[in-house]
């Protein structure tokens, strides 16, 4: 059948790369897509806020099947709009997306249903918010409820910088609306791990684990970012935590979207955090995360859309996950001065060096081909250049040999990609 795939990231050329292997897939669409995908897939220039257009575009082309790739469109609510016209679509409708849409909607289920997670308050208003603050424990952390870009977290040490952080988001509006309600938590500390997961309402199956670097710069200093680069499997995400996650945690949260009429099907991302006391909830997502999907999805042995497909219809429980028993890095390579300003437009070179390796992915982020039909820069987060290995070290040895063929004017990667992994 035809598939179309909603995005334009290095995630999206991830489950492109994937659905390309698939039995079940003819003709590969990706709106918009990027300069990468556009090799495997045929690129339409629709936007995936785009709900209406999309769903004509797939009915017009005979999709029987969408993926969305990305977190806006969900929480939108483009699963409803499909739906209602008819068309098979992957991830969770609008009344579900919101597990990663309102963090203070996720903590008061997670509070509800007893999920380990930071202890919190949530607030409306920002003097109530401020009031709260003079008598919390300091570092403290500020979340602004709805989407923003991964950036609405601000960790502060100080009074005044909890103060100033309040007065941005809830009155400033630093975020937009994401900020009019706002969640405060409790500081943990721990390693981090990110595991993903298929979900059909009832059963979930866990993929293997990743760790993402999410700070710019190396030793995990600089800004935040949507990510530098992943690892997967995580040698911290170990049988003993596993054990304890599918105890207290997976299972319950998909219980618990169902109990409150919110049935979940499609990618719950759990981010994690192992604390002292065990690992606890740092966050959802109802999507794969970028870029952790480009780590995790090329190790897996299932057909993605039998998956998939598995999960919308509700059968989950009949199908075994299997991932390859190795381990992949991904280094992403930026435009320097990401996340902030940056120049983009250079001619990227070294790509065709991949074309016959196995087990080395050049994934595109923000590229794209320009008038005389050049791949150049087009963002910040330019590529993610995945390779596999036997180990995590071998794959790490794997990806940095491999980022080295790729040059373009401002390229910049952190060089400490797993270097957790040295400690493990
Ligand atoms: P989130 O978008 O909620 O995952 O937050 C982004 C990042 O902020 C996380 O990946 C953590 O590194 C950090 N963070 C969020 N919440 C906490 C917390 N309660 N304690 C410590 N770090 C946190
Ligand atoms: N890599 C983190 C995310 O996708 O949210």
């Amino acid at each position: 059948m035809n598939i179309l795939i909603v995005g334009s990231g290095g995630r999206e050329h991830a489950i492109a790369a994937s659905v390309v292997k698939s039995s079940h897939a003819d003709k590969i669409y990706c709106a918009p897509g990027n300069a990468g995908i556009a090799k495997i897939a045929e690129c339409v220039p629709i936007g995936a806020m785009e709900f209406e257009k999309l769903a004509a575009f797939a009915k017009e082309k005979n999709v029987g099947f969408t993926i969305v790739g990305m977190d806006d469109p969900l929480v939108g609510g483009i699963v409803d709009v499909f739906e209602k016209e008819g068309l098979t679509i992957f991830g969770p409708r609008k009344n579900a997306a919101i597990l990663e849409g309102s963090k203070a909607f996720s903590k008061d289920l997670m509070k509800k249903y007893n999920i380990p997670t930071a202890a919190y308050e949530t607030f409306d208003d920002s003097h109530k918010a401020l009031e709260y603050i003079d008598t919390a424990k300091l570092p403290i952390v500020l979340k602004a409820d709805g989407l923003a870009l991964g950036k609405g977290v601000l960790i502060c040490n100080t009074l005044e910088e909890a103060k100033a952080g309040v007065k941005e988001i809830m009155e400033d509006k630093k975020f937009g609306s994401a900020g009019n309600h706002m969640v405060i938590e409790e500081f943990m500390t721990g390693r981090e791990v990110s595991v993903l997961s298929f979900v059909d309402g009832k059963t979930i199956q866990i993929m293997s684990s990743a760790q993402d670097h999410k700070r710019a710069k190396d030793g995990d200093l600089g800004l935040n970012t949507g990510g530098m680069g992943t690892f997967s499997p995580s040698p911290f995400y170990t049988k003993e935590v596993d054990a304890f996650c599918k105890e207290h945690i997976y299972q319950k949260t998909v219980d618990a979207m169902a109990a409150e009429g919110r049935e979940f099907k499609g990618i719950i991302f759990f981010g994690l955090m192992l604390t002292e006391d065990g690992p606890k909830v740092l966050e959802y997502n109802a999507r794969f995360g970028d870029p952790e999907a480009q780590v995790v999805l090329p190790r897996m042995k299932n057909d993605v859309i039998e998956v998939m497909q598995a999960c919308v219809d509700g059968r989950l429980d009949q199908l075994k996950l299997e991932f390859e028993e190795n381990a992949a890095v991904c280094v992403v390579l930026a435009s320097d001065g990401y996340p902030l300003s940056y120049e983009k437009g250079f001619e990227i070179f070294g790509e065709e060096t991949f074309d016959d390796k196995d087990g080395y992915y050049c994934f595109h982020a923000g590229t794209k081909k320009n008038e005389d039909g050049k791949i150049v820069t087009n963002g910040g987060r330019v590529l993610g250049i995945t390779a596999k290995g036997a180990d995590l070290k071998e794959a790490r040895a794997n990806a940095y040999a491999a980022a080295d063929w790729i040059s373009f004017e401002n390229k910049y990667m952190r060089h400490d990609i797993g270097k957790a992994i040295d400690e493990a």
